[in-house]
């Protein structure tokens, strides 16, 4: 039997799956806040192994960050636990062999262009198994890619739409579990994937981009254990209108940063009004967010909103609401619920 001076204290290890979700996400190292994430003025070599193991080792997570984005993270990452090293400790050899290792290998000049894994982590809910708490996602940081279309990065209100969906739960007439959900202007689809991974019935990730749809195949194939999710291309607006997406039942559309274009509202709506008459019969509901850029912009879609005879509630997504992952900005974001009258 020990004495009360032998019982094992654990550290405080709770700033590392939040370092963890941020290192994984590739937020810029130099916003995050590392003094606030590891023990102030008690890092010890304990800390530091259980830190390289969770975060930094090659079976910590399947998917790396890139490796400029690696070294950066350390370049921080050192500094702050150099800050706080307690009396008589020293910075653990696996993480400065793997900032030294990384310092020699250069970086090729495509590697700045070329799509990373961005790992999305999620908040330990019953429904995820064990094995599947994440979203990986293949995407590029530019804001257009390459052709112009602004589907290669996982935006904002995509995240948001996400926090909705994990922490609000909408008020929609059936569970997740028994819902056929349709995103529109998917981008990278991370929204549908984390969907398929809370247990919908079904998810369709659909865009108007053929190689967006593409790299939502490629995106599926990333997150194993969804098996409840498919792709297909679909074009808003009359155009498309014989569309078999029009003629399949929907309980749930979803979309994230559909509404910044003025020139493609009247279509967007129209594609609203169509699959929520189509559905009307299961009480149908569209959730669409919205970041505000431009409130006139928003005033447009409300309007039309209203024109075609879709009613609608409008929330805004609170600092608080932003509880997960980085967003880069305080820029608004609203969440609509839309339904057929
Ligand atoms: C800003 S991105 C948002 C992507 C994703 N929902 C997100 O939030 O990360 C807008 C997406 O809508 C798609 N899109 C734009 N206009 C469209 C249209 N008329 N029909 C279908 N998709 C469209 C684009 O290809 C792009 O993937």
């Amino acid at each position: 039997m020990g004495t009360h001076g032998d019982i094992h204290t654990p550290p405080n290890y709770d700033g590392l799956i939040q370092l963890k979700r941020l290192y994984l996400q590739s937020v810029p190292a130099g916003s995050i806040a590392f003094d606030c994430l590891v023990p102030a003025c008690q890092v010890d070599w304990g800390f530091q192994d259980h830190l390289y193991n969770t975060i930094l080792a090659k079976d910590a997570t399947a998917y790396r960050p890139a490796q400029q984005y690696t070294r950066r993270f350390l370049k921080f990452l050192i500094s702050s636990l150099e800050r706080n090293l307690a009396e008589d400790e020293e910075l653990h050899d696996s993480i400065l062999t793997l900032y030294s290792d990384l310092m020699s290998k250069p970086d090729s000049a495509s590697d700045a262009t070329k799509p990373t894994f961005i790992t999305y982590l999620l908040p330990p809910i019953q429904s995820f198994s064990k094995k599947d708490t994440q979203v990986v996602i293949s995407e590029r940081k530019s804001v257009l890619s390459a052709d112009g279309h602004t589907g290669s990065r996982t935006w904002e209100a995509a995240l948001a739409l996400g926090e909705f969906f994990l922490f609000t739960p909408p008020s929609i007439s059936k569970p997740i579990s028994e819902c056929r959900i349709l995103e529109l202007g998917a981008g990278t689809a991370f929204a549908s994937i984390l969907l398929s991974k809370l247990g919908a019935k079904h998810v369709l990730a659909t865009d108007g981009d053929e190689r967006v749809c593409e790299t939502i195949q490629t995106n599926i194939g990333l997150n194993t254990h969804t098996n409840n999710i498919s792709v297909s291309q679909l074009l808003w607006g009359p155009s498309q209108e014989d569309n078999f997406i029009y003629t399949e039942p929907w309980d749930l559309v979803i979309g994230g940063d559909i509404t910044y274009d003025t020139r493609d509202l009247s279509d967007l709506v129209h594609t609203l009004k169509k699959l929520l008459e189509t559905n009307k019969g299961a009480s149908s509901k569209a959730i669409i967010s919205a970041t505000v850029r431009n409130e006139d912009t928003l005033h447009e879609f409300d309007t039309s909103l209203s024109a075609v005879g879709l009613n609608f509630e409008v929330k805004e997504v609170g600092e608080s609401e932003r509880r997960l992952w980085y967003y880069g900005s305080d820029t608004p974001i609203r969440i609509y619920t839309i339904g057929s009258r």
